[in-house]
């Protein structure tokens, strides 16, 4: 398996059977680990993916099979198609993960999502700068401990491969164990995640304030070790421009000089009041956005998440230097920020992906997530329609991270990372769906009432990594 180290052994959330009910090829004892294999899986199912963006590409950007099959080998994608059309010695292999009934997505990407802040979601009543101050700081400073980071970063994972999650762009904290921890989850699980250190030396406590050189050594190394490691690569994180000095950004500047194929993640004009102190603390800038472009830290592989007060022209300039927007519905319902706008963003021919923001947002559910999008969407006066909020939640997260070559759709030889869903997942659920006229209409029937209920699996390079429970 090209990238992987031989022998990684991968957590099973789901339990020693395999989903026809078979002991899982591999496993241990007790069920609960097993190597990868490089065997061939045919998977079967309603099957759904997206070759570019329905707003702009019609019936062809997409594919649905009601009857399809998916054929992975060595983990990655050998064929997607029609099932009849397939040999039927192509069925006669040992894994033959029957999902007949339920519908096959490639994984979901969440583009933006705080890996330390699994106990801070859900805190009441404050607006963002005091939400960071009351809550989200002293939740942070927790990840000084090692321990603490990698109990967390276990949970972190695991959600999201409950809620049919496989890639996350994910701010840990600026300690370099929190960063380590998750990684090494990430990577335990043969998770694709970009991450980084979250670089911030003022305007925060001390207990999470960098220190300028330490800071970059410890940079220096996370990125010797991880960028490239398996399927993990590292972004340069700086918080948000008001807790980094710019000396701070033109060090990551000068770091994505250095490595051109890093990634680059921060926040941007979420919130009033933030963009108000910005404007205080970088006079010479033109904008918020201006701080990050002067610093060299707009690109290809940039992504800036909320975008919701940003001006015509700064759109503009994040259109023509290439850097994407992490879309966060939930988060700016909750946190109270704003609503951005999906359509302007498509207009200024900006790439945006779906981000839940955890722990802002309510939900590491990208169903929930889109849901709320939807909304948000209606509120400015537009609509989100299905297939364009499940091509955000696949392929378009995957390009906004710069991973569409590796994965977010079928198409032969990409990472096979799958999703199952239940569309019948709830009483709720069940009665709407049985109603839909079509696949359109049963997407958005998921999408505005699943949930992690919704997930029946999740596949990593093909494999069952998440089964969800069974009723007893
Ligand atoms: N801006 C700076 N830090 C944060 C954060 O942790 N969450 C959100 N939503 N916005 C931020
Ligand atoms: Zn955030």
């Amino acid at each position: 398996m090209p990238g992987l180290v031989p022998g990684i052994h991968v957590f099973l959330t789901g339990g020693s059977k395999d989903v026809d009910g078979r002991d899982k090829p591999g496993h241990d004892a007790l069920g609960n680990h097993r190597r990868t294999s490089p065997m061939k899986r045919i998977i079967r199912g309603s099957i759904l993916h997206f070759l570019s963006d329905p707003a702009s590409g019609g019936a062809a950007a997409w594919q649905y099979w009601e009857d399809g099959a998916l054929v992975v080998e060595d983990g990655r994608v050998l064929r997607v198609g029609e099932r009849r059309d397939f040999e039927p010695n192509d069925f006669g292999g040992p894994a033959i993960h029957d999902y007949r009934g339920k519908l096959i997505l490639p994984g979901f990407v969440d583009t933006h999502i705080h890996s330390a802040q699994v106990d801070v979601i859900a805190s009441f009543g404050t607006q963002l700068l005091d939400w960071l101050e009351r809550y989200t700081y002293p939740a942070e400073a927790k990840f000084a401990d090692p321990g603490h980071a990698a109990a967390v970063a276990a949970f972190f994972c695991d959600e999201l491969l409950h809620n049919g999650t496989t890639t996350a762009a994910i701010f840990p904290t600026v300690h370099k164990a929190s960063v380590d921890a998750l990684f090494a989850a990430a990577r335990k699980r043969q998770m694709r995640m970009v991450a980084g250190k979250v670089m911030m030396d003022r305007n925060c406590p001390a207990a999470l304030r960098d220190d300028g050189t330490a800071a970059e050594a410890d940079i220096r190394d996370l990125i010797a070790r991880w960028h490239g490691t398996d399927r993990l690569a590292y972004a340069l994180t700086p918080r948000f421009a008001p807790t980094s000095s710019p000396g701070q950004l033109a060090l990551a500047g000068r770091l994505l000089r250095e490595f051109p194929d890093l990634h680059v993640q921060t926040h941007l004009a979420e919130n009033k009041d933030e963009i108000r102190w910005v404007a205080e603390l970088f006079p010479e800038a033109a904008s918020y956005y201006d701080v990050y472009a002067r610093a060299g830290l707009v690109g290809p592989r940039s992504i800036f998440a909320h975008c919701i007060h940003l001006g015509d022209d700064d759109l503009a300039g994040l259109a023509a230097a290439g850097g994407a927007i992490a879309f966060c519905p939930s988060s700016n319902l909750f946190v109270g920020s704003g609503l951005f706008d999906l359509e302007r963003a498509r207009a200024a021919g900006v790439r945006v992906g779906i981000g839940t923001d955890v722990g802002g947002g309510t939900s590491y559910s990208i169903l929930r997530t889109l849901a709320d999008a939807y909304k948000v969407l209606q509120l400015n006066g537009t609509n989100l329609d299905a297939l364009r909020a499940f091509h955000l939640a696949t392929l378009g997260g995957a390009a906004a991270l710069g991973l569409a070559d590796k994965i977010g759709n079928f198409a032969p030889g990409k990472e096979a990372d799958f999703v199952v869903l239940d569309l019948a997942a709830t009483r709720v659920l069940a009665r709407r769906t049985a109603q839909a006229a079509n696949i359109e209409e049963q997407l958005f029937a998921l999408m505005t009432l699943g949930d992690d209920r919704s997930v029946f699996a999740t596949h990593i390079l093909g494999e069952p990594v998440y089964r969800r429970a069974m009723p007893t």
